[in-house]
């Protein structure tokens, strides 16, 4: 039996990596690290793991990735280990601008706790959840994973920091480093502070929704099971020892277009309240991914509006709990 630490596994897009996982293959252990941080409700988590937290192959441990030394964390972890997928992490661009701090702390000393862990455990693939934004502001695009970064937030820093440590537990003890570059990731159980989930929510209590800047700003939206693909196709991958793979659409969208798109989703008009465009947020993503192709046989698959009208069930069927939180 195969057995993979996911860091995370309670958020949005490790608890649909949890769950695909289990689906797929009954020989699949999952140890999964998560502290419920507050960034934001710990009742939207337990909603994300309600479905398979039960599984005998699930083991969950509440623990902080940045205070849990590797010693405690092998302590809590005794059995062999394939694969670390870690996913942890403080996510959110904007707010690593007001507590710069605690994205260091957890993404970055999170990170280096968990390559310790993995070094002295003799866990040889380690799979690392890295960000889009880690391109900043450079604008030759389609952007390729070689292209030069040139980040304009904390939290985009503390993604770079995280793929270098990867460079060099890669090359001081051999393991292997893959760092996946999401691109904005979508779909059922998204994060509530991202824009699909906050705009649908705001449209259909027919409350007014905020655009920043003039809706021109575009993001390269990316389903969340076709990114659960390509860290699945990550974690068995094996050909080389350091790798750092764009995993997008290949397509950017307008805001003003997926407001579009999300007004028809829902049946009803946006209320827009325009802001000035915010410190950190970068004007447009948008991915190469012919490497992940090559590498990984990543082929995201999902269509705009199917993956926003499959966002909008998950949240109608949920909407009790939360519309309340
Ligand atoms: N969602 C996106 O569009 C997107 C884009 C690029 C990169 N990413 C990265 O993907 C990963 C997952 O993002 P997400 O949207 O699922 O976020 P999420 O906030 O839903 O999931 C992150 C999980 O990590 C846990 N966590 C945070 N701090 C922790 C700590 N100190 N110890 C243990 N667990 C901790 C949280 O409780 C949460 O369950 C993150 O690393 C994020 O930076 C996400």
């Amino acid at each position: 039996m195969k057995h993979y630490v996911v860091t995370g596994g309670a958020g949005f897009i490790g608890s649909n990596l949890i769950r695909t996982l289990l689906q797929l293959n009954a020989g699949i252990k999952i140890t999964c690290i998560d502290n419920f941080d507050t960034f934001y409700p710990a009742e939207i988590k337990q909603l994300n793991i309600r479905d398979f937290k039960t599984n005998p192959n699930f083991q969950f441990l509440e623990l902080d990735i940045s205070t849990t030394s590797p010693e405690k964390l092998s302590g809590y972890i005794v059995e062999p280990v394939d694969a670390i997928i870690h996913i942890a992490a403080k996510a959110g661009v904007r707010p690593s601008t007001l507590n710069p701090m605690a994205y260091q702390q957890v993404n970055v000393v999170g990170t280096q706790n968990l390559l310790d862990f993995a070094q002295k455990k003799n866990i040889n693939q380690f799979v690392f959840a890295s960000s889009s934004s880690v391109y900043g502001v450079n604008d030759h695009y389609p952007w390729k994973e070689d292209e030069q970064l040139m980040p304009i937030s904390p939290y985009a820093s503390t993604k770079q920091a995280g793929e270098m440590l990867g460079h060099v537990y890669h090359k001081l003890y051999g393991i292997r480093f893959i760092a996946l570059r999401f691109f904005t990731v979508y779909g059922p159980a998204q994060r509530p502070d991202l824009a699909i989930h906050k705009f649908i929510k705001a449209i259909v209590a027919g409350d007014p929704i905020t655009m920043y800047g003039d809706g021109s700003t575009s993001r390269d939206y990316t389903f969340v099971d076709d990114i659960v693909q390509g860290i699945i196709a990550a974690t068995d991958y094996k050909e080389t020892g350091y790798e750092i793979i764009n995993l997008g659409n290949n397509y950017s969208i307008s805001l003003n277009d997926l407001i579009k798109a999300i007004e028809d989703i829902t049946g009803k008009k946006a209320i827009i309240q325009q802001m000035p465009e915010q410190a950190g947020d970068v004007r447009k993503t948008f991915a190469d991914i012919s490497k992940a192709k090559r590498l990984l046989h990543y082929n995201p698959k999902m269509q705009l509006r199917e993956g926003l009208q499959k966002f909008y069930d998950w949240f109608l069927e949920n909407k009790s709990i939360l519309s309340n939180i």
